[in-house]
């Protein structure tokens, strides 16, 4: 008797896209505030630490659907500007997290062709964590498959005012003319650089806010909230986001509808 097939690996099962979605009118990009890890662990007496740990779990099955199912980019809202108010025991888990993520998961991203960027304040980060972060980004810059930003010490008032720095710099060194100033100028100086906006933000856990996220990216995404907390959000509540987003009818500020 034959022997059966080797098991596949988790890495070798693909899903198709579901039938209830037109992968035709799927979003380019997937923007994520993953909110409600705390809430998550809490309401199963855990610490509110064990919610960020479940949430990783979660941002990479989110990261192989939205890749399987042909989204090209998923930016994820990691770590704000503002997060570093947390008790300090909470922000060390964080750090350690991350560091530890990289570490375990980078030949899975490497092997899966995921091209990795963190985007924020890298300098602000603890150092072991900034060489993690070099090394992930130098090792998938050239993979062809769906880009990730993980967007770490991040805030959007920050970049564009980091943005704004970078041109005054270039105006003041005579290398740019500030009449040259225009949108495309000004969204090449953002941690984004090259990266389309997202189509699409999904909120967890209920918040009806952007927090700081992404602010000049976003002027055009579909917002859709959902009451699930991130570490919940799975392959349905994905199809339920993405549902929502193929229900738009996307104007761009103009009377007619602009499909992608
Ligand atoms: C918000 O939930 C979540 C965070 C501040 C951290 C999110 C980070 C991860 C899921 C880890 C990702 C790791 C890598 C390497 C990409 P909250 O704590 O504000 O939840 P609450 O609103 O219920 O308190």
């Amino acid at each position: 008797m034959s022997r059966p097939p080797a098991a596949s690996t988790d890495a070798a099962v693909r899903s198709t896209c579901p039938t209830e979605l037109d992968p035709q009118r799927l979003p380019a990009h997937v923007a994520v505030i993953m909110d409600g890890n705390g809430r998550w662990a809490e309401s199963r007496g855990l610490p509110r630490v064990m919610g960020h740990r479940a949430g990783v779990e979660t941002l990479k099955s989110t990261l192989r659907l939205c890749s399987d199912w042909g989204i090209s980019a998923l930016t994820a809202y990691a770590f704000s500007t503002e997060n570093w108010s947390r008790p300090g025991d909470e922000v060390n888990f964080l750090m350690t997290l991350f560091e530890r993520v990289l570490q375990k998961e980078l030949k899975a991203l490497e092997a899966e062709q995921v091209r990795i960027r963190f985007l924020g304040d890298l300098n602000g980060l603890p150092h072991k964590l900034q060489e993690l972060i070099a090394d992930a980004t130098q090792r998938t810059e050239a993979n062809s498959g769906i880009h990730l930003n993980v967007c770490t010490n991040y805030g959007g008032r920050h970049e564009l005012v980091r943005a704004a720095r970078r041109l005054a710099e270039q105006a003041a060194a005579g290398q740019l003319d500030p009449e040259s100033i225009d949108e495309n100028r000004l969204a090449g100086e953002l941690f984004t650089a090259g990266e389309q906006d997202p189509d699409l933000l999904i909120r967890t856990s209920g918040e009806h806010r952007i927090s700081n996220f992404l602010l000049w990216q976003l002027a055009y995404a579909e917002i859709h909230v959902t009451e699930v907390f991130w570490p919940d959000f799975n392959a349905q509540a994905l199809i339920q986001a993405l549902k929502d987003y193929q229900s738009r009818i996307r104007r761009f500020g103009g009377l007619d509808p602009i499909t992608p």
